[in-house]
């Protein structure tokens, strides 16, 4: 049986992943976030509450015992200290299977004029500290999967495609569903996209701004 330690736990993707993870699969989960007391469980005999603070390296590590899979659905200007941290510690632990929630732009990839906006919306902070953790990530050895939204909305649709690091980015929003979606498809079967940064946008959402924009 599959145990995924969820970094970020009480996020909003990650409440939406959890709530498919129980009613879809069989994987067990370790609900990981920082005021633990915020966080009720469905089903405790699937799901553990831990707290802890993703920039804290023996928080993690202790969160690790036991784990597969490690899907961080994290945020903030820390976000590369976090990404050093959650690497230093699945080393330690010795658990390589890693799914990054990133965001669309890291790698200048997001052409023409909804790229120039994305830029403007983004630049300042936001798109290089994201940019740097996920550096962190791609020169380690873990087994990672980098997932990059598009801009993301709270309809409730699941529908998306991807692309992958080195093509142009398309689309221009998905919703928080659709990217839970894929998240537990990775953990459920994780061999898949090792190594792999996925773009992952709604279909037909093509433009120069999201539609809620
Ligand atoms: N908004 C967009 O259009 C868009 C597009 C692409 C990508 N993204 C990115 O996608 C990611 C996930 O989105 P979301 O909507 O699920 O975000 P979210 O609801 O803000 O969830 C992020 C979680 O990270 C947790 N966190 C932050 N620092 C932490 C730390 N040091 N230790 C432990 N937990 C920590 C927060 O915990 P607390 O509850 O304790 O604060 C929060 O629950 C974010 O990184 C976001 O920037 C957003």
């Amino acid at each position: 049986m599959t145990t995924v330690l969820i970094l970020g736990a009480n996020g909003k993707i990650a409440r939406l992943a959890e709530d498919q993870l129980l009613k879809q699969t069989d994987v067990n989960m370790k609900l990981f976030l920082r005021k633990a007391s915020r966080m009720q469980t469905s089903d405790s005999s699937r799901q553990t509450v831990v707290e802890g603070d993703a920039t804290v390296k023996s928080d993690l590590v202790d969160a690790l015992a036991g784990v597969d899979v490690v899907y961080a659905n994290l945020a903030g200007s820390n976000i590369e200290q976090q990404a050093k941290a959650v690497v230093q510690a699945m080393d330690e632990a010795g658990v390589k299977r890693l799914i990054w929630i990133s965001t669309l732009g890291i790698y200048d990839e997001v052409p023409g004029k909804y790229g120039e906006w994305n830029h403007q919306m983004l630049d300042g902070g936001y798109l290089e500290t994201y940019s740097a953790a996920a550096k962190v990530i791609e020169s380690s050895d873990l087994d990672y999967t980098i997932i990059r939204p598009a801009w993301l909305s709270n309809n409730d649709i699941i529908s998306y495609e991807t692309t992958r690091k080195g093509e142009p980015f398309k689309g221009t929003e998905v919703s928080r569903k659709s990217i839970a979606d894929i998240v537990v498809k990775h953990i459920v079967d994780p061999s898949q996209d090792v190594h792999e940064s996925l773009g992952v946008n709604q279909p037909g959402t093509d433009g120069d701004k999201p539609s809620f924009y």
